[in-house]
């Protein structure tokens, strides 16, 4: 198995622990670990539990209806609209609360309460159904991090309509490609975004993209640049001029359980990206609960800022659904960390009063380079708890998190989950958890992990193996859009045993656990790289490198980076006698920005004669990853052609290695 760039006996050297602060403890939402036992002996009663701190319509028949397994039903014949647990129940008292500070990359800011969330989510969702968007109807949003973001989203809830956000940083291929997927008949998006003090022409990209996707009827465009930008007539309108005269109210679309709630597009193993499926009940069920223990929500008191951008999961579930369906207060930051300085996150979190913090490794080891004393700026006492998620994170940055930021009085949270997750899956209870640098540490209450060897056997205590969880959860995806063959496929295949209606997901990861039972992730396992927290499919980016009239062949590997967690090592072979240089390194990696978006450019481009192939003509991705990443090659004699991979290291060493 691949254990990606992480060796568990350099983790164990260097595992600490570190136990809950006691003060942390005595008040903490889960303040003992009793209810770990409470879920293993009542799963139902657990579950039913976490539902009812939510708003139904209509209070389900039965939790769970495994019976068509892996295709699961959560909250059976509930019913339930969202944005009535995340809007409207906090209305009342609580409707002076501010939901969202939002900051503007330049600088503007927004106070927005939870009466004022309501309420423009309301008019949104009015000016959305009269442009003809009803239950069901599927809309893409492609925007910055402005307020009118989350509201598209639950302006889209309030009606029954499935979101599909495409990240702003995605190309206009990617976005046609995720509109195609959902049929999206709406797209919201914004004249531009704000990236350290330039400016992201997503209107121009959603028009590329829209001029491919005939499903899409209308374009709604949020002003937040003042960028001139074309307006195609009877098809886009502005935000601001359907937006603001709407009636703030709407009565909320009344939803099953077991509805479309959005789609999400992730790479897998394939060119294709997947759309993952979340529905209603279970969704808001998983982030809700998750959110309030393991961030330890004290709504009234707690200032919470989740970095991640909308267009992740993260963004969905933990800036989006989780806090507003728990009343927190929410920092919504619009842009880059160095912009206008490299203090920039420590200043907001000085501004607002920040107590938890939840981050990137990518983002803590960036500003480890960059040095304490932008950190120390700042009065961060304000902080009581931090959070992390995306990769695996390195001992050294966890602890530099823990006493440069956090001033060695802040639990750190380290969350392992996926998109199709939809909530943490692995994480510590901050008030109950002893924790140790690089561990995610235990599975939640009422998820059930393990780790298995490849006939899908437990493995012992202290090994390594595949991460798979064993039992179904509320917030798990519930298919791949429009491919179920490949939903049982990728996820459900490998481990489980349908004869024996013993049904195991496998996540992808690879895992061990120590002699306590703790969970250290290790790194995707399959051709899924993981550049700064973003999963990036290999063979998606082959699939773009190919498509450039130069290249012949490509393969591409994640090789280890210090910095962004892997990194995009390509390996191309041209096509005829053309001869590979600086230039074409340049033309080629701005290509796979065009296909995929600037998150998917190769970090180093080797051109190559051939590529190492087995006899059977399978691309030999280790060889390649041994030599991106300096070692000793492994073994070659399974090669057809052996010579080659000697001359692709020499070439290698010499190459340069650009910033992604
Ligand atoms: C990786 C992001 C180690 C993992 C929420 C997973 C992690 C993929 C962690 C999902 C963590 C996420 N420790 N690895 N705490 N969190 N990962 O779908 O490889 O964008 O499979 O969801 O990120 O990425 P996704």
């Amino acid at each position: 198995m691949d254990e990606g760039h992480r060796t568990i006996e350099a983790l164990f050297d260097e595992a600490r622990t570190f136990p809950p602060p006691p003060e942390l403890a005595r008040r903490a939402v889960v303040p003992t670990d009793a209810i770990y036992a409470e879920a293993e002996e009542d799963l139902d009663a657990y579950w039913s539990g976490k539902a009812e701190r939510l708003v139904w319509r209509r209070r389900w028949d039965s939790v769970l209806d495994w019976s068509k397994a892996p295709f699961a039903k959560w909250f059976v014949g509930g019913t339930l609209n969202v944005t009535e647990s995340c809007l409207d129940r906090h209305l009342g008292e609580h409707a002076d609360r501010v939901a969202y500070y939002w900051e503007g990359e330049p600088g503007d800011r927004r106070t927005i309460t939870y009466g004022e969330l309501h309420a423009e989510v309301c008019r949104c969702a009015n000016a959305l159904a009269s442009l003809g968007v009803g239950k069901g109807d599927r809309v893409a949003i492609y925007m910055g991090m402005v307020p009118e973001l989350p509201v598209a989203l639950l302006a889209c809830a309030r009606l029954g309509a499935p979101h599909v956000v495409v990240f702003g940083g995605f190309s206009a291929d990617s976005l046609a490609d995720r509109i195609d997927d959902a049929g999206a008949k709406l797209v919201v998006t914004c004249d531009g975004a704000w990236r350290g003090g330039a400016v992201v022409p997503l209107k121009e990209m959603a028009d590329d993209a829209v001029a491919r996707t005939p499903s899409v009827r209308h374009v709604v465009v949020v002003r937040r640049t003042g960028a001139t930008v074309p307006m195609t007539p009877g098809r886009d309108v502005w935000y601001d001029e359907i937006v603001p005269d709407q009636r703030p109210e709407r009565p909320a679309t009344e939803c099953d359980a077991e509805d479309l709630l959005f789609l999400l597009h992730t790479s897998g193993t394939t060119a294709k990206p997947k759309g993952i499926v979340h529905t209603c009940g279970g969704y808001l069920v998983g982030a809700a609960a998750s959110h309030s223990m393991v961030f330890d929500l004290h709504e009234t008191e707690d200032v919470y800022w989740c970095t991640a951008d909308i267009g992740w999961v993260t963004g969905h579930s933990y800036v989006v659904y989780g806090p507003l369906a728990n009343g927190a207060t929410s920092v919504l930051y619009e842009g880059a960390p160095h912009y206008p300085d490299r203090d920039r996150f420590w200043e907001i979190v000085e501004r607002y009063g920040v107590t938890t913090m939840y981050t990137a490794p990518t983002s803590i080891r960036t500003f480890m380079k960059w040095g304490d004393e932008h950190v120390a700026k700042h009065d961060l006492s304000s902080l009581r708890l931090l959070g992390t998620v995306g990769e695996p994170i390195n001992p050294e940055a966890w602890m530099w998190y823990r006493e440069v930021v956090g001033g060695g009085r802040c639990p750190i949270v380290d969350t392992w989950w996926q998109t199709e997750t939809g909530g943490l899956m692995i994480a510590p209870l901050p008030g109950v958890t002893t924790t140790k640098p690089g561990s995610a540490t235990l599975p939640l209450p009422g998820i059930a992990a393990d780790v298995v060897d490849e006939e899908g056997h437990s493995v012992p205590l202290g090994q390594g193996g595949y991460l798979v969880i064993t039992r179904p959860w509320p917030s798990m995806l519930r298919g791949i859009y429009g491919d179920d063959d490949r939903f049982v496929e990728t996820y459900w295949r490998r481990f489980s045993v349908p004869e024996e209606n013993r049904w195991v997901y496998f996540a992808g990861d690879g895992a061990k656990r120590d002699l306590d039972g703790y969970y250290w992730l290790l790194g995707r396992v399959d051709d899924v790289m993981n550049v700064s927290g973003h999963r990036i499919s290999t063979l998606e980016v082959e699939s773009a490198l190919v498509d450039h009239p130069a290249v012949a062949e490509a393969a591409v590997i994640g090789r280890a980076d210090a910095q962004t967690g892997q990194a995009i090592a390509a390996f191309v072979t041209l096509r005829g006698d053309r001869e590979g240089d600086a230039d074409l390194i340049t033309e080629l990696r701005d290509h796979v920005a065009a296909k995929i978006g600037k998150i998917a450019r190769p970090a180093s481009i080797v051109f190559t004669p051939e590529l190492p192939k087995t006899r059977s003509g399978k691309i030999m991705r280790r060889l390649l990853r041994d030599i991106s990443e300096r070692r000793k090659l492994g073994d070659v004699t399974t090669l057809a052609n052996e010579s080659v991979v000697h001359e692709i290291a020499e070439r290698a060493k010499g190459a340069p290695r650009a910033e992604a």
